[in-house]
């Protein structure tokens, strides 16, 4: 990609929070999908601003965000295609946080349901950057004249108030933001939990309700043999009534990339013993050559920082466009 996005290429724009363990669902949901954009000029943050809203362990973080970075290219992501960078290492992110929260209302931002979960979650820290988090977010996406948001399920709100902020801003002072679009497949919207299969699966509960993309094989089988099933012994996929089975059936046609009925016909007649089994080996067969080049990637702590940095010059140059017409609109003295 050249420095500057070209305005006939669309834009991709998506990010993670290297708050916790990477999960399959994180993986399945929206990494995953990362790599399947070849036309586009796409740029994936690690959202470690985002992390702030709930209490970090300092070095802790330093760590998780350089294993994602890592994660991104091992899962193919080539840094000199993709603009793969640190959220806070480019401040346009904040300062055009801040004017947006002069375009946002408290109302809207009472009602995500992320908000909601988040506070009951953390009764004892409801921070003002969790309240605020939706802007931050929107930020993130419209800097970048964002065509395309590739995210799982749970961020669709947040994409639909980034949206309603754009529109907002643009019908005050003209065309300013791109409005941007979720790319939010189905099939892979929702990964569910191993031990709760109608919560969704998530970086922050409990080790053995999730699989982590780093997970050793022996790990992911022992996980995958307690997963939560149920007693009718039947095959098939139905996620009202049969939410663990179903969610083991979706992992496996997704990452054999098989139509749900093929990956169904291809157990006709065994037991939720060789499910297990067969979802652990495709998970294992997917996951092991990504952690092979994790494994030389994470070991170029200085090759990885500079990658970082190189690319996040190339995000605050685009960002800065943007913020220049941001300021000058909305009547910032200009020098
Ligand atoms: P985060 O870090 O919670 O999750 C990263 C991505 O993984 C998806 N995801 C899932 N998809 C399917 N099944 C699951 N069980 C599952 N769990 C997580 C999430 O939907 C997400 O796409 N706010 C974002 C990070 C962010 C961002 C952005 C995303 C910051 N700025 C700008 C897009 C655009 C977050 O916390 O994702």
């Amino acid at each position: 990609m050249e420095n500057a996005v070209n305005e006939k290429r669309k834009v991709v724009f998506s990010g993670i929070q290297p708050s916790g363990n990477i999960t399959l669902g994180n993986y399945i949901g929206a990494l995953r999908n990362f790599t399947s954009f070849d036309d586009a000029d796409c740029l994936y943050c690690l959202a470690d601003l985002h992390t702030l809203t709930v209490r970090q362990v300092p070095a802790e973080l330093r760590k998780r965000t350089a294993s994602l970075a890592a994660i991104y290219v091992a899962c193919g992501l080539d840094p000199d295609k993709n603009i793969i960078y640190c959220q806070s290492h480019v401040p346009a992110h904040a300062e055009l946080a801040w004017i947006l929260n002069c375009y946002t209302y408290m109302g809207e931002l009472s009602r995500m349901t992320q908000f909601k979960d988040k506070s009951q979650k953390h009764a004892d820290n409801i921070n003002a950057g969790l309240f605020d988090y939706p802007v931050l977010m929107a930020s993130d996406i419209l800097l970048y004249q964002t065509d395309l948001v590739p995210v799982g399920g749970d961020q669709k709100q947040h994409v639909e108030i980034c949206r309603d902020i754009a529109q907002r801003f643009n019908g005050l002072y003209g065309d300013v933001f791109t409005i941007p679009e979720p790319y939010i497949p189905k099939a892979t919207a929702k990964i569910m939990s191993l031990s709760e299969p109608t919560k969704k699966m998530s970086k922050s509960d409990p080790e053995d309700t999730f699989i982590a993309v780093l997970d050793k094989p022996e790990d992911i089988r022992r996980k995958l043999k307690r997963a939560v099933t149920d007693s009718d012994g039947e095959i098939r996929y139905d996620p009202e009534n049969k939410p663990g089975v179903s969610n083991l059936l979706t992992i496996l046609s997704v990452l054999k990339k098989e139509s749900m009925e093929d990956t169904v016909a291809s157990l006709s007649g065994l037991g939720y013993g060789a499910l297990k089994e067969a979802v652990a080996e495709a998970v294992i067969a997917e996951l092991s050559p990504i952690q092979e080049r994790y494994n030389a990637i994470i070991a170029d702590k200085d090759g990885l920082s500079a990658m970082l940095k190189r690319n996040a010059e190339r995000a605050a140059y685009l960002a800065q466009k943007t913020l220049r017409k941001v300021y000058k609109k909305v009547g910032l003295y200009q020098v």
